[in-house]
């Protein structure tokens, strides 16, 4: 038995595989952590190597002080992690001051974490915190049909939420908290994983304009339903004002949400709404 023989790990690689199937990572696009459980730590450690020194993130969440991350690697296609984990994958454990990274297994060859890594885990922090620790995973990637969304709205929550609400009838209930929308940043940095976490206080999914969309979850299944569903919608949008020529003949009605949020018991942001 291996560490790739242990139920969570190979969880982590189907969901990369998933996703690159649905065509959303391209070349190294995309990335995805997930925050371990104590006895998922436990039942990878004895795999585990000599830590590598710490790297600074340039972020801290104290709330993260001694947890362990599987990661995907910096430049790292999702076309080979199922192929080839140990050099395209890795578990990161954080410094007691929630700072700074180590690597304990995988990203052989000299690879690092994604270099989103310091978004993921400042949305970690926020979402940990918002769920009571519910929260496990964040993926980023980058969905076509969101992208093309971000050149024809107003880059704003309540525009995009709206929009893919009233894209599929099924979307107020699986995302009715909405959407936060990041302006087009830098990638890579301290200064969008700020930008992006401090919306991730309220939404559990955000999108960064002409780039791509994070989600979050407790876990695998969740997540990607999550990124799934937003981009699902997406593409009905696109579709819709493309064979329209931005002309629609009718909608979901604003009522007509207030009514799928009643009868599936959840709440929809009021504030989107007319
Ligand atoms: P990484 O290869 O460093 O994960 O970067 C990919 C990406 O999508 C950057 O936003
Ligand atoms: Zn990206």
């Amino acid at each position: 038995m291996g560490i790739l023989d242990i139920g969570i790990v190979q969880s982590y690689i189907r969901m990369c595989e998933d996703g690159w199937q649905q065509g959303w990572h391209e070349r190294n696009g995309g990335n995805l952590t997930y925050r371990m459980k104590k006895e998922e730590v436990a039942a990878c450690r004895p795999f585990f190597y000599k830590p590598s020194e710490w790297v600074d993130m340039g972020v801290t969440g104290e709330n993260l002080a001694g947890e362990y991350f599987l990661t995907t690697g910096s430049g790292k296609y999702f076309r080979n992690v199922a192929l080839d984990p140990i050099h395209s994958i890795g578990i990161v454990e954080i410094n007691p001051e929630g700072n700074a990274w180590r690597i304990v297994w995988g990203l052989k060859g000299g690879a690092r974490p994604t270099s989103e890594f310091p978004s993921h885990f400042m949305n970690h922090s926020v979402r940990a915190e918002a769920t009571k620790g519910e929260c496990r995973v964040i993926y980023h990637a980058h969905p076509a049909n969101l992208i093309a969304m971000t050149y024809l709205l107003p880059l704003n929550a309540r525009d995009f939420s709206r929009a893919l609400w009233k894209s599929a009838t099924e979307c107020p209930v699986v995302f009715p908290g909405g959407v936060g929308v990041v302006p087009w940043m830098v990638p890579g940095g301290a200064e969008i994983a700020l930008a992006t976490s401090q919306l991730m206080k309220k939404y559990d999914a955000a999108v960064w304009a002409h780039h791509g969309l994070f989600c979050s979850g407790p876990d695998f299944d969740t997540t990607f339903g999550l990124m799934h569903t937003i981009e699902k919608a997406a593409q009905i949008w696109v579709l819709v004002q493309s064979a329209g020529q931005g002309k629609v003949l009718q909608t979901i009605e604003d009522d007509q949400l207030r009514a799928i949020a009643k009868d599936f018991g959840v709440c929809l942001r009021e504030e989107f709404l007319n």
